[in-house]
This record gives C-alpha cells, structure tokens and sequence, in this order.
C-alpha cells in the first residue's frame, strides 16, 4: 500500500504570522489523516517545525543546492534544510524550471544532495501548454523523469508530483483522463528502470489548481497518491477539506 501524501507549498508567500495557520491544520486534520508536508519559504522553516512539533504534520523546504556548504549566496543546503527538522524538500518546481532555468540534471544532483541530507525528496515534472498541444506530453514527461531521477529512487527518499504547467495557478485542471494517462505512464516508467516493487511502493502526486471542490475526483485516480498543492495550501480552511478527501479516498 503506497502512502497518501497532501503536501501544500506556500512558495513565496507567508510571514511568521502565517504559522498560526499550522496550529489551525493541526486542530482540523481528519480522522486517520493521510501524510501532510508543509513547504513554507525557507526563513520560516525552524519555526515552522517547532509549530508542528508533537501533531503529525511535516515541513519540507522548497528547493536546495547540490552542494552541502560553500560560496552561493542566497542559497541553502540540503543539511541546512535537514537541520531545521524538515523532513522533505520540493525540487525542479516548474517555477524553478523557468526563473531560473533548471534543468533535469541540475535536479538531478539537488536530488542526490537531498537524499545525502536524508531528505525526501519531491520532485516536479511537467509539460507546458505548447508541448500539450504539440502532442508531446508523455515524451517530454519521460525525459524529465529518466533525467531529473538519480539512480536509487526509492519509495522511501522520493515522490514524484506530475504539474502540467497551464494547470498551476490557473484553475485549469486536465480531465480525469489526462490525469489517468500521465500518471499510469510515469508508474510504467518507473517499473522500467526502477521494477516494480519500486515504482508500485513510489507516491505519485497531482499538482495544479487543486481543490476541495475537485480534490475528490483526482483522488479516485488509481495512480494518483496524492496532491502537491500551491494556492489552496495556504489556509487551513482550504486545505483540510482536501486532506479529508484524500483521507476518505
Ligand atoms: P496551485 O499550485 O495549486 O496554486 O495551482 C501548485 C504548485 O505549483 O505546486
């Protein structure tokens, strides 16, 4: 049985005052609530796990460098990350992908610095609108996949989050079929490279525009362990209905 994992990223949003809304999902988990990750911006993230502390909510971080300490101002390791008490870090987030032109391989390596950390760690694929309607989605979504995974992908130190890009923040979400397609074709490119026991025991996530009002349905998909959700993971009140949907799955 694969775990279900509700994991909310705030990107660059939230100031300590945000916190307050950890201890509001804490109080409004579900019965047998499936496995919640909060990725809150990097300045929060101490605090964040000292909020959590004692109720079964995670923190994860939302990207990491390859190398474990040196000369990159602004950036944060994977050890710093572990350091804090989080649990996971978001790589190869489409945002990440286009600001700052990250490609598979750079993935790759933050990958194999997480897990260095002994972080979980999430990683994004996902094809945008043109390569959508050039008909290349499985083909790109098998690139990124074979590129941005290092080799000893497990269930234990990885999840991957399938997030068609035209879906993040616009409220447009693929049908069932779409999601049914790419989901069923990432577990089969697993088993591929990683077998079966592997890609059969690895969390699969949807992400993009995901919500109480459709988290029901995407759940239902046999392939989809969970969501990767952006906007509404950002209050409480949004997200604990969609953990409850995800818990009655
Ligand atoms: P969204 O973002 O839920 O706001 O569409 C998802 C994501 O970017 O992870």
């Amino acid at each position: 049985m694969r775990p279900k994992i509700a994991a909310g990223n705030w990107k660059m949003n939230g100031t300590a005052a945000a916190l307050s809304e950890l201890d509001a999902l804490s109080r409004a988990l579900p019965e047998n609530p499936p496995q919640v990750v909060i990725c809150p911006p990097s300045p929060l993230l101490f605090r964040a796990t000292d909020a959590v502390h004692g109720c079964p909510i995670q923190i994860g971080a939302q990207d990491c460098h390859a190398e474990a300490s040196g000369a990159h101002t602004g950036d944060i390791s994977a050890t710093m990350i572990a350091d804090t008490g989080a649990t996971h870090v978001i790589l190869g987030h489409s945002e990440r992908r286009d600001a700052y032109r990250e490609t598979d391989a750079d993935v790759r390596a933050k990958a194999q610095a997480a897990w260095g950390a002994g972080l979980t760690a999430i990683i994004c694929i996902g094809e945008s609108d043109a390569q959508r309607e050039a008909g290349e989605t499985l083909q790109v979504i098998g690139a990124q996949l074979d590129g941005s995974l290092p080799d000893g992908a497990t269930a234990e130190n990885t999840v991957i989050a399938y997030e068609p890009i035209w879906a993040i923040g616009t409220g447009k979400v693929p049908s069932i079929a779409q999601i049914t397609e790419v989901h069923d074709f990432i577990r089969e490119r697993l088993a591929a490279r990683f077998g079966a026991e592997i890609s059969d025991a690895l969390p699969l996530l949807y992400g993009g525009s995901v919500k109480a009002a459709n988290a029901a349905e995407i759940f239902a998909v046999e392939n989809v362990d969970g969501a990767l959700v952006g906007g509404a993971s950002l209050k409480a009140d949004d997200f604990a209905p969609i953990l409850t949907a995800l818990a009655q799955s």
